[in-house]
């Protein structure tokens, strides 16, 4: 008996090497270590023997007993490596579980929340508007004059005579100063819409920040600080500021606001077309005519307002050269950020 003991062990521990899947497994574990498996048999058969043998044979049984059971969970944790999604009757929780994608915020996102944390530090509100607005939040109040050609068809979205999808975001600034009094320190992201054909640089719709900060005292120097501050907390602590004359409707002085571009440094490069001056954004001083909109005294207040498309904004600070690519949804562009 001990040598066919011996023999079942060294043919057990062959086959044992030839298992590959979990059904194989558990025939051999049937087979030489299940309950009516050949292992049993000959345990069964001891009480046969004179007690001397049984002893011996006994030990030799449990002995081998305990090295199939060893050789079967190695070869089980060999199998279900390779073939981990096979339910089989020896599960290994030690490995690791499936992850499912995770989601991410995007960039856009990403990049308004980080302007709304740089002005909510200083003292800056955020608000919101409608995206389908009323002509006279667009363009009266503002002061911009009936024939200005931004109210005509081919640079509005109208819906109907009167209402149409907001063009900018300046429209907030009317919005705001019509239920409140200042003091008014406020940023207002969101979308707005013009008919443009889309290209790397226009789309029907993007995204703006405005800013407007209104009450006793506010002068030229107090729009220069805050957007400085922004620039440089922005896109970095070197980053210089220059504003240039430009003109809106609703502000006098206006002035085109220009940062030194982020990539180059200021050399010259592809993105800032050689100049070292990138511009990201619009400002100037509320206009006399948009207080009397509002019923504030010209006299008593006067206030900032600034404008910025946060695409443009974002695409200068990670050199992105398409706006296309934030609206396609295409994962491989958006896990970058
Ligand atoms: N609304 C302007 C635009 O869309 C930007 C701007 C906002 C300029 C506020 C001055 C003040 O171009």
């Amino acid at each position: 008996m001990k040598e066919a003991l011996l023999e079942l062990r060294e043919k057990a521990l062959e086959e044992l090497k030839s298992l590959r899947s979990a059904e194989e497994l558990e025939l051999f574990r049937v087979k030489y270590l299940g309950r009516k498996g050949l292992l049993s048999k000959y345990m069964a058969q001891l009480s046969t023997l004179p007690p001397d043998e049984k002893r011996v044979v006994g030990k030799l049984a449990n002995e081998i007993k305990v090295e199939l059971t060893r050789g079967l969970e190695e070869a089980c944790r060999g199998v279900l490596q390779y073939a981990p999604t096979k339910v089989s009757p020896v599960m290994d929780v030690s490995l690791p579980g499936h992850m499912p994608p995770r989601g991410r915020t995007h960039p856009l996102v990403q990049t308004i929340q980080e302007i709304k944390e740089i002005f909510g530090r200083m003292g800056f509100q955020v608000v919101s508007g409608p995206e389908v607005e009323l002509e006279y939040f667009n363009f009266e109040a503002l002061n911009i004059p009936p024939d200005h050609p931004s109210r005509d068809d081919f640079d509005t979205f109208y819906v109907s005579d009167d209402i149409l999808l907001r063009s900018q975001t300046s429209t907030v600034q009317i919005r705001v100063m019509q239920k409140q009094k200042p003091p008014i320190r406020i940023i207002a992201p969101g979308k707005v819409f013009r008919p443009d054909t889309v290209d790397a640089r226009h789309s029907f719709m993007f995204h703006q920040i405005e800013g407007l900060m209104v009450e006793e005292g506010v002068n030229f120097g107090h729009l220069k600080g805050v957007l400085s501050l922004f620039a440089r907390t922005y896109f970095g602590p070197d980053t210089r500021m220059r504003l240039r004359p430009s003109f809106f409707p609703f502000t006098e002085p206006s002035a085109e606001v220009e940062i030194s571009c982020s990539l180059c440094k200021g050399k010259g490069c592809s993105v800032c077309g050689g100049s070292g001056w990138l511009e990201i954004l619009g400002a100037g001083m509320v206009h006399p005519n948009v207080f009397k909109a509002v019923g504030y005294d010209p006299e008593q207040y006067t206030g900032f307002a600034f404008g910025m498309g946060v695409e443009r904004i974002a695409m200068l600070k990670y050199g992105i050269d398409d706006i296309r690519l934030f609206f396609e949804n295409d994962v491989r562009f958006l896990s970058q950020f």
